[in-house]
């Protein structure tokens, strides 16, 4: 299939049309080998030595999400943070590092804790803010500006090409955790990012059941040389099964995103202005803050996350979420089947989540089910 002549939906769906040629199955295959054979001569000529550094079950899926993402090269690791944390591993200790106050936060605990003092100067900025970005970036310093837009859990909204452009003056290159905007929305190195991560546990998967994680490059950059023997230095390499899984659900993901889009969408609308929500945070909704920025660089819908704050406060956001019958009480987001959380709890100190805020992924269910699931737990709570 040559890439550039189909949309998007299409590669994803035939996962690059690839068929094994030996067999002529149009499903890759798992590779499970863990070792493979040296030539009579001593040397390796098949490229493949021990599946830490090379897997084959990982070649489609990578392919795919390159060409989803218009990069040069991507790699699959064990988790979203195996992903994230070989990024910064990267750098050298002393290096200065603009993150965003809002981010997923066990990678924000990461930067403060471990990469702070393994010697990364990491400055937490609001990222959405092009004048502090400017302000906080310094020239030839600044090795990395990481970025994640939707941002957890209250889904700010950073202009990435604004960011890159702010960026690349300084000499900076520029990650975009795009976990929730997914390739389906955008497409961060195409607005001049340098790598984008994706959790892949989430939308590329999209069924809740693999731990995984993915970084595509734009050009084969010198960070990217460092980046890459890093997933077999540090082992943050995925299973075989789990690889040939991935590959599997970014096969749907066309489908699943805009229907979680959709329907995100029209639950958004319904409790915007609700008696018993005090507010909805969603960038598909026109009053919110970074709405007109995702309109420019999010096509086809503003993402399958969104929260809401209950008016009554924290203790009615709690007994909501205990009502619900058809959203399931869990953390994490971008499968098939709608969750909802207090976010608070989970993040503890330090969190920007409001304590009246749930955090709701919207699944693949009837949306109607959804809104009328959302009412009885909210009405339940006075
Ligand atoms: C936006 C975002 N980035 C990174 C991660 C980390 O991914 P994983 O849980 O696969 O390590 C998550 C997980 O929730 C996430 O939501």
């Amino acid at each position: 299939m040559d890439r550039n002549k189909v949309a998007p939906a299409t590669i994803a769906a035939q996962a690059l049309g690839q068929v094994d040629e030996r067999t002529r199955e149009i499903v890759g295959t798992i590779h499970t080998s863990t070792t493979y054979v040296r030539d009579e001569d001593n040397q390796y000529r098949s490229g493949r030595i021990y599946a830490r550094d090379h897997n084959p079950t990982y070649e489609q899926g990578e392919a795919v999400l390159t060409a989803l993402e218009q990069g040069h090269a991507s790699l699959m690791f064990s988790s979203g943070m195996s992903a994230a944390t070989a990024v910064f591993l990267a750098l050298s200790p002393g290096d200065h590092v603009l993150a965003p106050k809002v981010m997923y936060w066990s990678l924000r605990n990461w930067l403060k804790n471990f990469a702070t003092n393994w010697g990364l100067q990491i400055e937490f900025i609001d990222m959405h803010e092009p004048d502090v970005v400017q302000k906080a970036i310094r020239r030839g310093k600044t090795k990395l500006v990481w970025l994640e837009t939707p941002a957890n859990p209250i889904w700010t909204v950073t202009d990435i090409a604004l960011t890159v452009e702010i960026a690349h003056a300084a000499g900076a290159t520029v990650a975009v955790d795009s976990t929730c905007a997914t390739p389906v929305l955008s497409q961060p190195l195409t607005l001049g990012a340098d790598i984008v991560m994706h959790a892949a546990t989430k939308y590329l998967n999209g069924h809740s059941d693999v731990i995984a994680g993915t970084l595509t490059t734009r050009e084969d950059s010198e960070l990217w040389q460092r980046i890459k023997p890093l997933r077999a230095q540090l082992g943050g390499v995925l299973g075989p099964f789990e690889a040939w899984l991935l590959t599997r659900g970014m096969r749907t993901l066309f489908p699943r995103v805009r229907e979680a889009c959709r329907s995100a969408q029209a639950i958004a609308d319904h409790f915007h202005g609700h008696p018993r929500v005090a507010e909805v945070l969603y960038p598909g909704l026109p009053s919110f803050a970074g709405h007109a920025i995702a309109a420019k660089q999010m096509r086809g819908g503003f993402g399958g996350m969104l929260s809401i704050r209950a008016k009554a406060g924290e203790a009615a956001a709690i007994s909501a979420a205990a009502n619900v019958q058809i959203w399931k009480r869990a953390t994490s987001l971008g499968g098939v089947e709608s969750l909802i959380e207090h976010r608070a709890s989970v993040e503890g100190h330090g969190t920007p989540a409001p304590a009246d805020l749930l955090r709701l992924s919207v699944g693949v269910e009837d949306t109607q089910d959804l809104i009328n699931d959302l009412e009885q737990a909210l009405a339940a709570v006075s």
